[in-house]
Parts: structure tokens; sequence; C-alpha cells
């Protein structure tokens, strides 16, 4: 089959399209020919090895997996002799931390996969759980409730899109943070309110929010914390310095940081799937590409200024 692959660390050009043998599925396992998998800033971390403390998972020496891809969907090829939930021919997605950018993967039964939401395309499904997932574990982290007010900051982005519409759905009233060409964009996505960080600063506008959401790795407390409620919580995705604070703000003083670490259950995948059925959900995407167009994919990530997803297609391509 032909996957993507990369033997070190190190920029875009460090991936190319190969042969390699098809996996075949374990006992609990199912086999996928996947049909569109995202390229997300968690793929491009693990590609580049930036930052060093990674590669204590990714591998020291070199990339221990040679094949990216951590959100993905298609179409179930083969199971292994104990699965009962998936049968061949079922459109699944789901996500598994790598190999999705493959026409084939195996991923387990018990794991965080599930049928395609009625109606969604692959491209769509593929889509779902990168910033969904992530959005999903920072707002319960937060303890988000209904009637709470909340700053989206850098709503445009993969997890930014997901938190907009999963705040909404918890009840809070949602501000979004983005720049003028998105500002359309976030209001359909359900924002009570917009502010365009172009033209305006939403710490000097006199309001002050329960949770202060930077979903872009752009902001920081000490410049919010004027804006934070008493009690208030600022939570990062990205910035070491944030774990730190979290350990300092947790002993002093009544505003927390919170650094909100990708952490997800198939329970998760299943609730924004039902979400998405009810319409109240959808995964933004930006771009697709051909699978051999992975370095332009990529490459495009790294401007760090996609519109929620971009994602490689295989919808049309042979497989074998
Ligand atoms: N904690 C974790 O487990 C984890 C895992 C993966 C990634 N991350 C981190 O999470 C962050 C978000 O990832 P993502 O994939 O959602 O990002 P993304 O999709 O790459 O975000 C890009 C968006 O951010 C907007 N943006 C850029 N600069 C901005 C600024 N100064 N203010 C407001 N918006 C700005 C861009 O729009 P404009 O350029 O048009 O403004 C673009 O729409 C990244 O920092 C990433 O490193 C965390």
């Amino acid at each position: 089959m032909r996957a993507v692959v990369h033997d070190r660390y190190g920029a875009p050009h460090v991936l190319r399209v190969e042969e390699v043998e098809r996996p075949v599925p374990q006992a609990d396992e199912v086999l996928v020919r996947v049909r569109a998998a995202t390229v997300s800033r968690t793929d491009c971390g693990f590609r580049s090895g930036v930052p060093f403390a990674m590669r204590l998972f990714t591998g020291l020496g070199g990339p221990k997996r040679r094949i990216l891809g951590s959100d993905w969907a298609g179409e179930v090829e083969a199971c292994g002799a104990a699965v009962t939930e998936f049968a061949g021919g079922d459109h699944v997605f789901g996500t598994r931390g790598f190999g999705g950018h493959a026409e084939f993967i195996c991923v387990r039964e018990s794991g965080r996969t599930a049928h395609m939401p009625t109606g969604a395309t692959f491209e769509e499904a593929a889509a779902v759980c990168d910033g969904g997932l992530k959005a999903l574990a920072a707002l319960r982290r937060a303890d988000l409730r209904e009637g709470q007010r909340i700053v989206v900051y850098g709503a445009s982005g993969a997890i930014g899109t997901a938190a907009v519409q999963l705040a909404k759905h918890f009840g809070a009233d949602v501000t979004a943070v983005c720049d003028t060409r998105n500002l359309e964009l976030a209001r359909a996505l359900g924002a009570d309110a917009v502010v365009d960080y172009l033209q305006d600063d939403f710490t000097k506008n006199g309001e002050t929010y329960d949770v202060v959401f930077d979903a872009v790795g752009k902001h920081s407390f000490r410049r919010c914390r004027g804006s934070l409620a008493r009690r208030g919580t600022y939570v990062a995705t990205d910035g070491l310095e944030n774990l730190a604070l979290g350990v300092w703000t947790a002993c002093v003083g009544e505003k927390r940081v919170l650094f909100a670490m990708a952490s997800a259950t198939k329970s998760d995948v299943l609730f924004l799937k039902e979400l998405i059925e009810k319409g109240k959900y959808r995964a933004v995407v930006d771009r697709s590409y051909p699978l051999e167009a992975v370095v332009e994919a990529t490459r495009y990530v790294e401007t760090g200024e996609k519109t929620g997803n971009v994602v490689l297609s295989l919808a049309g391509d042979r497989a074998g």
C-alpha cells in the first residue's frame, strides 16, 4: 500500500510517499481503508521533533513510527475474529496517534473508533477528532458550566472552531476572537460575540470572563489576567511555561492556569458523533490535498493560518 513515511525529524520535505507492507488486523482489530486523514499540528510536532521533549514519546534517536496521521476516516476492509461492533464496508472514523497517512490502518475495536456520523463525508469525518477532542478535554478541564462567559482566543483554528461550538453546547456565553476574514465563520459556529484581534484587544474592553481559552497558543495568562472574573481560569493549549503556572496558580491567588492535555476515550468520539447528528457540531475543513501533496499540505498547516482543518483525501485514489 502507499503511505507517507519519514525516517528522520525535520522540515516537511522529510515526508515521502512509499510502498509499504499493508497491516494485518489482530483478533480485536479492524483494518480500515483510509479515505481521508487530517494533517494536524500534532503531526507537525511529531515530524519536526520540536519541542525536543516530544522525542521522549516519539523516539530520541529518530522517529519510532514512520507513518504519521492521527485522525482518519474510511471503510472497514476486514475485521479480526473477535470484532463484533464493525463489519466489512462500514464507514468509520477515529483517532489513533499514528498511521492514518496511508491507504490502510489497523485500529482496535475498543479504541477511539466509531461509525461515521450519518450524512458526513469522509473528509468531514476525518476532521472531527483533532480539534473536537482537544477542545472537549480543555472545556471539561475548565469545568465550563451553563451561563458562564468564555473567550475562545484563536477561534478559527482546529481547536478554536470546535471550542466555540462545544462551549455553546455547554450553555456558555461565547466570545470568539479571530481575524477579520473569519468573523462570519465564528458567528455561524454560534459565537454570541466576536472580536477582530486585528482591530480590537478583548483585554481592554472592560469585560470579564469566567474562562479564557487560548486555543492557538498566542495569548498569555499575564496579558489576560485582568479580564478573568474572580476564580476565573486561563486554559492553554501550548507553552511549557503554562505547566509551571498551573502549579503556581493552584497554590497562590484565586485565578487559575490550566494546561489542556490531549486525552480522549471512545465515548468522547461517540459524543462528538451524536452532536454532529443532532446538527450541533461540525468539523470545519479548510483545504483538501491528495496524498502525494502531503509536503505542500504540511507546509500550509505550518503557516499557522489554516481555518479549521486540512485533510489528505484518498477517496478517488487507487488502493491496493
Ligand atoms: N495541548 C495539546 O494536546 C495540543 C495538541 C496539538 C496542538 N496543540 C497546540 O494547539 C494550538 C492550536 O492548534 P490548532 O491546530 O487548533 O491551530 P491552527 O488550526 O493551526 O490555528 C490556526 C488559526 O489560528 C489563527 N491565528 C493565528 N495567529 C493568531 C493570533 N495571534 N490570534 C488569534 N488567532 C490567530 C489563524 O487565523 P489568522 O492567521 O487568520 O488569524 C488560524 O485560523 C497550537 O498552538 C498547537 O501547537 C496542542
